[in-house]
């Protein structure tokens, strides 16, 4: 989703991940669930998107588009009237794309602990005017924990660029995926 840029420092500077950080918040209404009460997955994924665009507009200092997202499990059901809760984070930053983690919970009438319902991680693109890729800073991990996200990400980022490849070669053959 595209978003109006916000310059704010220079772009070359290291960010660190506290800036990115994003926690948006919705109760979950009629119009997001089925006849039984059931929230769509769809919903969750469009709130994982808007949290996770606000995480890579707020590090990338401008538009962003979204490139991709991994498949998403849904561990527990959304139910009406959930708080449904979304926090974004940028794990990892490459020249011009980001990896954003997005952890979703709700906090649900009379259960006292937050219930996991999902975690999916995206990549977004950050672009200029004009659409076009542009380069983004990079993230500075500082704590332990944020190094080992880091990490992961670069392993998570070599799979999606193996598929990329191997789309563009079934294209390339004339196949279409
Ligand atoms: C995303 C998009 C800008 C990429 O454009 P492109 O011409 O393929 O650009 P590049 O090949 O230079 O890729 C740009 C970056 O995205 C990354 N990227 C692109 N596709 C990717 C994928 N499937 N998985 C992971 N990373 C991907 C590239 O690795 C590169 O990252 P880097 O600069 O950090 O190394 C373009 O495909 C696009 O506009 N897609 C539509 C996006 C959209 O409409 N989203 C939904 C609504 S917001």
């Amino acid at each position: 989703m595209p978003f109006d840029p916000i310059i704010e420092q220079p772009l070359d500077q290291p960010l660190s991940t506290e800036r990115s950080r994003t926690t948006l918040a919705r109760v979950m209404g009629v119009m997001d669930a089925n006849n039984y009460g059931n929230v769509h997955g769809g919903v969750i994924m469009r709130a994982v998107d808007e949290a996770g665009a606000v995480a890579a507009v707020r590090h990338s200092q401008g538009s962003v588009v979204t490139a991709f997202m991994d498949e998403m499990a849904f561990l527990e059901p959304v139910k009406l009237g959930d708080l449904l809760t979304t926090r974004a984070q940028v794990n990892w930053t490459g020249r011009t794309s980001m990896e954003v983690g997005v952890r979703v919970t709700v906090q649900r009438q009379g259960f006292q602990h937050d219930i996991h319902v999902s975690t999916a991680y995206l990549v977004f693109v950050a672009i200029d005017s004009d659409g076009n890729p542009r380069a983004v800073p990079p993230i500075a991990p500082d704590t332990d924990e944020e190094t080992l996200r880091f990490r992961a990400a670069e392993i998570r980022r070599a799979s999606r660029l193996e598929r990329r490849r191997a789309i563009k070669e079934l294209r390339e053959r004339g196949i279409e995926p």
